[in-house]
């Protein structure tokens, strides 16, 4: 018989969300703007009423109790509380302070994300993160949020996976404002990472108590495709892009290259209490034509991959885990999951990056929790509703909230505060 799998006492386990995915009529906002266009959403889907999160918040809390969770990760759409430049709309922030509220009620610990990819129309006829104001705009919001939600938030995320927008918007031309032009994206890029040490400082001004305030980076384990100089050039040009940029740029507040030479940004030095860290694969790389200088692989035939066509790469999260805790700030997992039709493959998927955190663990790593993504089928970006990442269905019509076997596993290991030999039996012992 195996052993289990133990995690440290106090370790939260949940899901994750994001008010765009699964709230349901955002219409204020560059996303929702960008679907009526028609034509971007592979599969012919529209966010519209998504999950019906919004009105259905405590139901699903009420599931994620009962399902063993003990926190809870979703994002405040910022459309809804500045719906103009400078206007608050209160009623908004109510709210969320009912969601708040209800998580702590069903016994969850919140963690409070800010900004997940979904920016108020406004800022976007501003030019969005390439106005060098955009530290500053988002800054006074985190600040309104932290004054009115007080003591209420115990963890507050200030911005969810920082290179998806500059890459997403202005390098690859996938999410809007569908662009492809370095110099916006390296704006952007600088200025999404001023806005972490802006955002930190305006919560630790604004908010009740001292709050823990981090951000969501999505480390990706990134290998060179082979070890010629050119090929681990580009690996490096990546690996700086995807990760050490934001990483080095909160531990010594510099921002450095790609964006643009050394600049010293006041209050990012430092502004993180924890680090938040989304895994999902890795990336190999090979040196390609400008402006990037990369171009990223495709998995091998026999590797196993994701719906979205990632690959499933499990070793890759240790070395994250590992990196992200050599920082100094404990780690929190903010996401990490699998779009799979497979339930099967998500237990699988599960636990064996369970196996690998808790190595990390036992290796030194100061990791505090785990939030899967996602609790519940949701509008996955410009791939829709076809990709299922929930632990739990929702079902097309009436959106019924259906667990899947998943849901139950993982209430087991919360439960149990670890991977039970018996799962481990199932799961693990044929990759021995
Ligand atoms: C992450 C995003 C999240 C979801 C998952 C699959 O990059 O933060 O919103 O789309 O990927």
């Amino acid at each position: 018989m195996s052993d289990s799998l133990r995690f440290p006492g106090g370790f939260l386990w949940g899901a994750a969300t994001s008010s765009y995915q699964v709230e349901g009529n955002n219409h204020n906002n560059q996303w929702w703007a960008w679907e009526q266009e028609g034509g971007h959403i592979e599969d012919g889907t529209v966010s519209g009423l998504a999950c019906d999160h919004y009105n259905r918040f405590q139901e699903d809390f009420a599931l994620a109790q009962e399902l063993g969770h003990n926190a809870h990760r979703f994002s405040i759409e910022w459309s809804r509380i500045e719906p103009e430049e400078g206007r608050w709309d209160e009623k908004e922030v109510e709210h969320y302070r009912r969601v708040v509220e209800s998580v702590r009620e069903h016994g969850m610990v919140p963690f409070v994300t800010l900004h997940h990819f979904t920016n108020p129309l406004w800022f976007e006829r501003l030019g969005a993160w390439t106005n060098p104001r955009a530290p500053e705009l988002v800054a006074r919001y985190a600040g309104h949020m932290a004054k009115a939600l007080g003591g209420a938030v115990p963890f507050w995320l200030t911005i969810n996976e920082p290179s998806v927008t500059p890459a997403g918007g202005y390098m690859t031309g996938e999410f809007p404002p569908c662009e492809r032009d370095m110099n916006k994206a390296m704006a952007a890029a600088k200025h999404i990472l001023i806005a972490l040490g802006t955002m930190h400082q305006a919560i630790k001004e604004n908010a009740l108590h001292d709050p823990p305030v981090g951000p969501v980076i999505n480390m990706t384990y990134v290998q060179p495709a082979s070890d010629s100089e050119e090929d681990s050039r580009a690996a490096r040009i990546l690996d700086r892009y995807l990760n050490s940029y934001w990483l080095d740029g909160l531990r010594d507040g510099v921002v450095g290259p790609p964006a643009e030479g050394r600049e010293e940004a006041p209050g990012l030095k430092g502004a993180w209490d924890f680090v938040g860290v989304n895994y999902y694969s890795r990336a190999r790389v090979k040196a390609g034509p400008p402006p990037t200088l990369i171009e990223q692989l495709s998995p091998d035939a026999d590797a196993e991959t994701s719906t979205m066509g990632w690959e499933v790469y499990p070793e890759g999260f240790y070395h994250c885990l590992m990196r992200a805790a050599s920082h100094g700030v404990p780690v929190y997992i903010t996401e990490n999951g699998i779009g799979t039709d497979d339930d099967e493959q998500r237990c699988r998927y599960i636990v064996r990056h369970l196996r690998e955190a808790h190595r990390a663990l036992r290796d030194g790593a100061d990791i505090r929790s785990y939030l899967h993504w996602c609790f519940q089928d949701n509008f996955e970006w410009t791939r829709g509703f076809r990709q299922k990442f929930g632990m739990v269905a929702t079902r097309p019509g009436t959106l019924d909230r259906l667990p899947k076997p998943s849901a139950y596993m993982f209430r087991d290991i919360a439960r149990e505060n670890g991977v039970t030999p018996e799962i481990i039996e199932r799961y693990l012992e044929s990759d021995r």
